[in-house]
């Protein structure tokens, strides 16, 4: 008998792309859903990186395992005033088809387990599990004030970690992050680096999200530990080119060897990045001001949509920190705790799941991203409108306010709605007992 390998057996599929999936399903056969269940930016692809896609068409030859030169170039010169000289002279890029491919190759690079806060994104842990390396969770704590993880708890986690047998040697951070929407600070980001220098932990800091920021700049914790950071990004959220699969990430060469390792990792499995793709990207590291603009409008958007979901849902007396970049919001449904469990409300999954089924809103619970079952959080995203048409109305000069999220995102005020109807069936004392 032929026979999955007991890795592969066991792997679910990943909860975003199958909330998609689930979503597209019920739309075909013509039902209303509220998607908050997938982070897809759906702005249009700008006019420029369109032509300049238009015309690499015909480029059909193999490329460099670590991506075209010029590429790799454009990129150095890009990120030099944001990530630092210091920094950029000590690392090599990688173009792989996403980030999530350079993620997957790191992990796979570097000997030893993953520290991962929690919560984080989805995908680190299952990139963990396949590579049959341990994840050690790291506590975080949410408030007002970002996404904090203490260099305590991460020193403790690092000890406990080797005092049970296992060897934490890579930290992966996401700030701003996905799931919460929130920035760790930067004296917490200065912290966590004097951690990871003396106890020999590789940071890989995962800025996906870097330039969708809602108020403050780009911040990296690439210079404050340069020698062992790697930076991970690309093009799929701020430019909302996902289906493009370009990303890329710094590697540092202080790390030896590293570098050499992911470029044959890359030619023994993706050889290279399509040919066209690399050559378009060229474009957006160019510092092309229409581009320059198009990312700040992307990202002002995204933060009013989102921000309004924080502040709807804060009205319903749910915790939901003012989301400070990426477009998520990551509500805490802990003030409902005790009246949720006598209507048989006991897990972020129970919440999902009736949300899905009773109102047809689709969001992803909390457990996905590494919390413990118990714990009563989801992800939402606020991304379930058409971007071109909101891009458009925000660039014909029309303000972000109710007007306009009722005008083009009915579907997320809709959502925001609905948790309100729902916690007032199911989280005051005279609520219905759900099946
Ligand atoms: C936190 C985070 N990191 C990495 C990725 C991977 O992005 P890509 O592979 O498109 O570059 C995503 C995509 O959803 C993400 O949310």
């Amino acid at each position: 008998m032929i026979k999955l390998t007991d890795t592969i057996k066991n792997l679910p599929h990943s909860p975003t792309l199958w909330a998609n999936d689930l979503v597209h399903a019920k739309r075909s056969e013509g039902e209303m859903v509220y998607h908050m269940g997938f982070g897809e930016s759906s702005f249009p692809v700008p006019e420029r990186l369109r032509k300049a896609l238009a015309t690499a068409a015909h480029r059909n030859n193999y490329l460099p395992a670590d991506g075209l030169v010029e590429l790799t170039d454009a990129i150095k010169s890009y990120y030099r005033p944001i990530l630092g000289d210091e920094y950029i002279d000590k690392t090599d890029v990688l173009v792989a088809p996403g980030s999530k491919l350079v993620l997957y190759s790191l992990q796979m690079a570097i000997e030893g387990d993953l520290l991962m806060p929690v919560p984080s994104w989805v995908s680190y842990e299952p990139q963990a599990k396949m590579l049959h390396t341990d994840v050690i969770k790291v506590p975080t704590k949410l408030d007002d004030d970002g996404y904090h993880i203490s260099a305590e708890d991460l020193t403790t986690a690092i000890l406990e970690g080797r005092k049970n047998g296992k060897n934490p040697t890579k930290l992966i951070l996401n700030s701003p992050s996905n799931p919460t929407g929130l920035i760790i600070p930067d004296d917490e980001l200065k912290a966590i680096a004097e951690v990871c220098k003396n106890e020999g932990v590789m940071i890989i800091s995962d800025e996906i999200y870097g330039f969708v920021r809602h108020g403050q700049g780009y911040r990296s914790i690439a210079s404050m530990a340069p020698d062992i950071t790697a930076v991970t990004t690309g093009l799929s959220k701020h430019l909302s080119l996902g289906g493009w699969r370009i990303g890329f990430g710094f590697i540092p060469k202080g790390i030896d060897g590293l570098h050499n390792a992911l470029r044959c990792i890359s030619s023994e499995t993706w050889s290279c990045v399509s040919a066209p793709v690399q050559h378009a990207a060229v474009e957006a590291f160019k510092g092309h001001e229409d581009l320059d603009k198009h990312i700040r409008a992307c990202a002002e958007i995204h933060g009013f949509m989102n921000q309004t979901v924080s502040k709807g849902l804060q009205g319903y007396g749910i915790m939901a920190p003012l989301v400070q970049g990426a477009f998520y919001n990551y509500p805490d449904f802990e003030p409902f705790r005790e009246v949720f469990a006598k209507n048989g409300i006991k897990t972020s999954q129970d919440i999902h799941e009736l949300l899905l089924n009773e109102y047809n809103l689709a969001t992803l619970p909390g457990k996905g991203f590494g919390a413990e079952a118990e714990v009563l959080t989801l992800r939402l995203s606020g991304c379930d409108y058409d971007g071109a048409v909101a891009l458009a109305a925000y660039q014909n000069g029309e303000v972000l306010d109710h007007d306009f999220i009722e005008k083009y995102a009915p579907r997320v005020l809709k959502a925001i709605d609905i948790f309100g109807e729902f916690v007032k069936k199911y989280g005051q004392n005279s609520a219905s007992c759900a099946a």
